[in-house]
């Protein structure tokens, strides 16, 4: 049943997410304001603009994301809310040297090296192989302790290991990335007492000074393809280095609270695990981002007045493209709050709304989600749940920091 939801509501407020994603509201936002004045604070947001509109229904995220003009990522960069204490104006400006929040022409540059360098099917094929293998190390491992934390023992460790084998990151090097990618992303949960920008600047530390020394003594990898690749178009160290910390905060957290978020569906839909189990269908990937929609909401800034369904923007004003909402709009999905592996076609935006910045990860974000589903219901298939979750404090991811479970 949609919820109204009254004027002065913040869909960036973290303190709604920390509780549960306000999938009724986001009904009634689709129904009756589909394009919503959404007031933030300068203290909230580190905007001091007054605020957002935000766009709830499928058809209006696809055609922001898709406009080949009228919109920015770099403005305002693609994120909706900062922490005013600890991210605020300055990391802001360490934002705008991540590919997600580029425009033109310097995001089709940077966009066109790291996608022949790193993204490739061929660059994913190659670590598939030792991915299967991790994933069901991974479950193994879970196994011998009888109980846990699903985060912990089994979502979290397969993102960051992809990461690593795409780059390339030596292993003993490892250990210090994950600390520092985990520890980025904790800027509005008081459970992690850690400070995201020092972590964000060690991982930058680091990142350019593996680019500064493959220009010195080139090597057959990927971060010298990136950097040095002496026939064709490269980024800079600093470029490289701003792509690395992205990846970190992209390919890591969405990847992993899908798998948790996957594994709560399977568990509240027992017959849908059951079937799975059975039948491994490949569209259950796209059927678990589209349920769990790990990024909530991004951003672009009109660059020129324009107008969205009905509503006028101003040019420089914000709009917040819910994808939470949009993944559950009825007029695209039968049904759209029924778990479904088999849903086919499954035209989600978690990924984004199509367009330029189309998550480039997402192939490879697949394939994890299926190897580490494809182990669990090998090795560990009676896996149940023993306790309360717990979720993230975040204004824009709808993410599960613990999840106790008895893996059997
Ligand atoms: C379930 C997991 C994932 C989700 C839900 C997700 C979601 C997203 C979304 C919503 C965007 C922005 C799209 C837009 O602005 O139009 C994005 C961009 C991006 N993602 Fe992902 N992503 C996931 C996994 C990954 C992985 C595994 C990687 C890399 C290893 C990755 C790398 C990136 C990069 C580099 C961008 C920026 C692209 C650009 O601006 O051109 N993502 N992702």
């Amino acid at each position: 049943m949609p919820v109204p939801v009254p004027p002065g509501y913040d869909l960036t407020d973290p303190d709604i997410y920390a509780n549960a994603v306000p999938l009724a509201e986001y009904a009634w936002l689709r129904r009756s304001a589909p394009v919503f004045w959404n007031a933030q604070t300068v203290e909230e947001s580190s905007f001091d603009d007054g605020g957002l509109w935000v766009v709830s229904r499928h058809a209006d995220v696809k055609a922001i994301s898709c406009a080949r003009s009228g919109w920015s990522s770099e403005e305002n960069t693609a994120i909706v809310k900062f922490d005013g204490k600890t991210v605020g104006y300055q990391e802001r400006h360490i934002q705008k040297g991540m590919l997600l929040n580029m425009d033109e022409p310097r995001h089709t540059r940077v966009r066109g090296v790291v996608s022949r360098g790193v993204f490739t099917p061929r660059g994913v094929a190659r670590i598939e192989g030792m991915l299967q293998e991790m994933a069901t190390q991974i479950v193994l491992s879970a196994r011998d302790k009888g109980t846990g934390d699903f985060v912990d023992d089994i979502a979290c460790e397969l993102p960051l290991q992809a990461i690593a084998e795409l780059v390339g990151f030596p292993q003993e090097d490892r250990r210090k990335i994950f600390d520092w990618s985990n520890e980025m992303m904790a800027y509005d949960d008081p459970d992690f007492d850690v400070d995201p920008a020092q972590a964000a600047a060690e991982i930058l530390g680091y990142a350019a000074e593996m680019g500064e020394d493959r220009k010195r003594n080139p090597r057959e990898d990927i971060v010298t393809r990136l950097v040095a690749a002496a026939d064709e178009e490269v980024v800079s160290s600093e470029e490289f280095a701003f792509f690395v910390l992205l990846l970190a905060v992209a390919g890591n957290e969405t990847t992993r609270n899908a798998i948790s978020h996957g594994m709560q569906a399977f568990f509240d839909n027992p017959e849908q695990w059951e079937r799975y189990k059975a039948e491994r269908p490949s569209t259950t990937a796209d059927e678990v981002v589209r349920w769990g929609t790990p990024v909530q909401m991004f951003q672009r800034t009109a660059t020129e007045d324009t107008e969205v369904g009905g509503q006028a923007i101003a040019a420089g004003q914000r709009v917040g493209l819910l994808y939470g909402s949009a993944n559950y709009d009825e007029t695209v999905f039968d049904e759209p709050n029924r778990f479904d592996i088999f849903r086919d076609p499954n035209p989600h935006v978690g990924f984004g709304g199509g367009g330029v910045h189309f998550c480039p990860g997402s192939h490879l974000a697949k394939l994890e989600i299926d190897l580490m589903f494809n182990a669990i219901a090998d090795n560990i298939p009676d896996i149940a749940p023993a306790g309360p979750q717990r979720r993230l404090r975040s204004g824009w991811l709808n993410g599960i920091k613990e999840m106790p479970v008895a893996y059997r």
